[in-house]
């Protein structure tokens, strides 16, 4: 809070003198240009971190395509926004907690939320594809939950729209818990320890799909990545980022192109893209948001992760494509490649087009290590 009115402060201290400037002398010449800091063997550190020293309002231009509505990366907030019929109350959210640990809630009792979202890897599994009870395999990756209190549509696909409508369905589905709704109430209902956070928490110690929906939502809408070397460096400690991940910034906001996409405090534009990886016409084809919408437009897309605490979330990708963050990036950095089979028609209807945004960089092997530097410092 403090931080955010200093800044404040700042930017009404330079309006302020922008606009006495400007009346006082309409001819004032434009400031000039921020340097660029390329040095004859790479980027100048020392200039970099004068560019990023001021506050990240005042941080050079990011180069981002136009229409892109990007913000600026930052602090994360610390509260989410909550429908009103479903208020945050410690009550709810501490019920929620203890149902997100509860192996009871899957069928045969073995397998909790956390099973698969476990807080030590941003809340995934260290798993390509998720595996349920009785070890049946799911068709994608545990996402991390990271911008699921922020996210307006959850899942890889975008298929819910709310964290109260998506947290009941990992319960009944198949290969995750395996356990139908009206099971799982009936076991939490016999359970005695369960009745009286049942009526702190909603007035009643009778569980029924909406309460149980309610709590757990409350719960996730709690959960916020562990604070990060790049934290610190935005609460103004320099030091915090080593001249490798500051170098890692600045091209993740430039030449990499990734803050087209990866933009905000949480490095996601909520938004969907076919970043080309999926699979068409192959064996393990996911045409992602559009199996959901079964609009063209949407083939092959799939939601923007948020990159805090990533390095930990590995695998990458919603098929857990990538085992380390290097290959990820020099995938990226030739523009994804192309996996759809030569054989298919360009004017194919069908054919997912890969996003514009994904293409290739130039991006030598130092600035590869300067960007992988800058994720792990997320
Ligand atoms: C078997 C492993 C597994 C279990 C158990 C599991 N999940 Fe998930 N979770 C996943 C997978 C896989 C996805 C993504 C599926 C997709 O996008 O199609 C997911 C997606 C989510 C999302 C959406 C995140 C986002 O940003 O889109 C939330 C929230 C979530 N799970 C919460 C829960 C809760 C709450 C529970 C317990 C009731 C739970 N999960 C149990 C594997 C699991
Ligand atoms: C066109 C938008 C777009 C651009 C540009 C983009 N990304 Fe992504 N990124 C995505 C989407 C969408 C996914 C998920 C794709 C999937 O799972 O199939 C993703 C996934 C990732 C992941 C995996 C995260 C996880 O939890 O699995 C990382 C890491 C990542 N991007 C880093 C970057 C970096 C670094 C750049 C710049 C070199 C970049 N991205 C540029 C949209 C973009």
């Amino acid at each position: 809070m403090k931080t955010h009115a200093r800044t404040h402060a700042i930017h009404g201290l330079r309006a302020a003198c922008l606009a006495a400037a400007l009346s006082a002398a309409p001819t004032a010449l434009p400031a000039p240009a921020a340097p660029d800091c390329r040095a004859a063997n790479g980027w100048d550190a020392a200039c970099l971190r004068r560019l990023y020293a001021a506050p990240a309002a005042a941080w050079p231009a990011p180069e981002v395509e136009a229409g892109v509505a990007w913000q600026e990366l930052g602090p994360v907030p610390a509260v989410a926004p909550t429908p009103a019929d479903n208020p945050g109350t410690p009550a709810r959210v501490e019920l929620g907690r203890r149902l997100f640990f509860d192996p009871r809630l899957s069928a045969k009792g073995e397998l909790s939320c956390a099973g698969c979202h476990r807080p030590e890897k941003a809340f995934t599994d260290g798993k390509p594809l998720a595996v349920g009870e009785d070890r049946l395999m799911g068709r994608r990756r545990t996402p991390p939950l990271l911008a699921a209190p922020f996210a307006p549509r959850l899942f890889w696909d975008g298929r819910a729209g709310s964290l109260e409508e998506q947290v009941v369905g990992p319960i009944a589905n198949p290969v995750e818990m395996n356990h139908p709704l009206p099971q799982a109430v009936a076991r939490i209902k016999g359970l005695d320890e369960y009745r009286a956070p049942w009526r702190a928490a909603f007035g009643t110690a009778d569980p029924d799909e909406a309460t149980l929906a309610q709590a757990l939502a409350a719960f996730v809408r709690t959960l916020r990545p562990e604070a990060t070397a790049f934290d610190r460096f935005l609460a103004g400690d320099a030091a915090a980022l080593s001249d490798g991940a500051l170098t890692g910034l600045h091209l993740f906001r430039t030449k990499a192109g990734c803050l087209n996409c990866h933009y905000g405090p949480l490095l996601t534009d909520h938004g969907f893209h076919d970043i080309g990886l999926s699979f068409y016409g192959r064996r393990n084809q996911d045409l992602g948001r559009f199996e959901v919408t079964r609009n063209k437009a949407d083939l092959g897309a799939f939601r923007t992760p948020s990159l805090r605490n990533v390095a930990r979330a590995g695998p990458w990708m919603h098929n857990g494509i990538f085992p380390d963050l290097k290959g990820l990036l020099r995938m990226y950095n030739a523009g994804m490649g192309n996996l759809t089979p030569k054989a298919t028609a360009e004017a194919d209807p069908y054919r997912p087009r890969k996003s514009p945004l994904i293409r290739a960089r130039q991006l030598d092997e130092a600035e590869i290590d300067a960007l992988h530097a800058f994720l792990e410092a997320l």
